[in-house]
């Protein structure tokens, strides 16, 4: 039976008392912290890095699930391993060869992750089924958080897990993107595992919603 993992995004948390609410995640039963880096070139905005995942890495038991939104990620994967980032996942359009930046992740002994953008047909991460570990499929354009969910991710999400079972493996497929209470249920039957969530989680009772989110998941398993 495959595990469903939470994946609150650190994105929509408040910065001036972040590892409380962190710690309120964790209680609460998420199982990951989604750590978005963006570059300001692969996509608009900027975010965190470094030195800001190496606190973390200090703060929490929890997996630290690292999305790369950066052109040309390979120049930094071996930063983010020493850093602390149990999975580090790249944006197949941002690199010029996915595959080696796979390859590299793996060589510094942590999880590789692949990641579409919404207009990317599923099908790209055919050459990648057997190396990466982890599928990302955005379900909003990368770049901000408190976007809507884009419904047509749903049938992408479909498809991707088809493609896995067909071939008999059994990977992990994180949805982010415009997840809420309301629809995380319609993502977790369409065969997603890892639920990423910020203003799903951040947004009000902190733990109240972590723990809502934890019981769905718990109930689609
Ligand atoms: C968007 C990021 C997301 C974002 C999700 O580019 O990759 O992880 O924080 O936020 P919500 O859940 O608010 O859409
Ligand atoms: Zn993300």
């Amino acid at each position: 039976m495959r595990e469903n993992v939470l994946a609150p995004s650190m994105l929509s948390a408040d910065f001036k008392i972040l590892g409380k609410q962190l710690k309120e995640t964790e209680e609460a039963g998420a199982q990951y912290i989604h750590f978005d880096v963006m570059d300001g070139i692969f996509v608009p905005s900027i975010s965190f890095g470094m030195p800001v995942l190496s606190s973390v890495k200090g703060a929490t038991d929890q997996v630290l699930d690292v999305h790369l939104m950066v052109t040309e990620p390979i120049r930094y994967v071996k930063e983010f391993a020493s850093c602390g980032a149990d999975i580090i996942t790249i944006h197949l359009e941002a690199c010029e060869d996915p595959g080696a930046a796979l390859d590299a992740i793996h060589a510094c002994g942590v999880r590789a992750g692949i990641s579409i953008k919404p207009a990317t047909p599923v099908e790209e991460l055919i050459p990648y089924l057997d190396k990466a570990d982890m599928f990302l499929v955005m379900s909003v354009e990368p770049g901000f958080g408190g976007q809507a969910f884009i419904p047509e991710s749903l049938e992408r999400i479909r498809q991707l897990r088809y493609l896995l079972d067909e071939r008999d493996l059994e990977k992990d497929v994180e949805v982010d993107g415009g997840i809420y209470h309301s629809n995380v249920a319609e993502v977790l039957d369409a065969g997603a595992n890892v639920i990423v969530s910020g203003s799903g989680v951040y947004k009000g009772n902190i733990r109240k919603n972590t723990a809502e989110f934890m019981e769905i998941l718990r109930n689609h398993e």
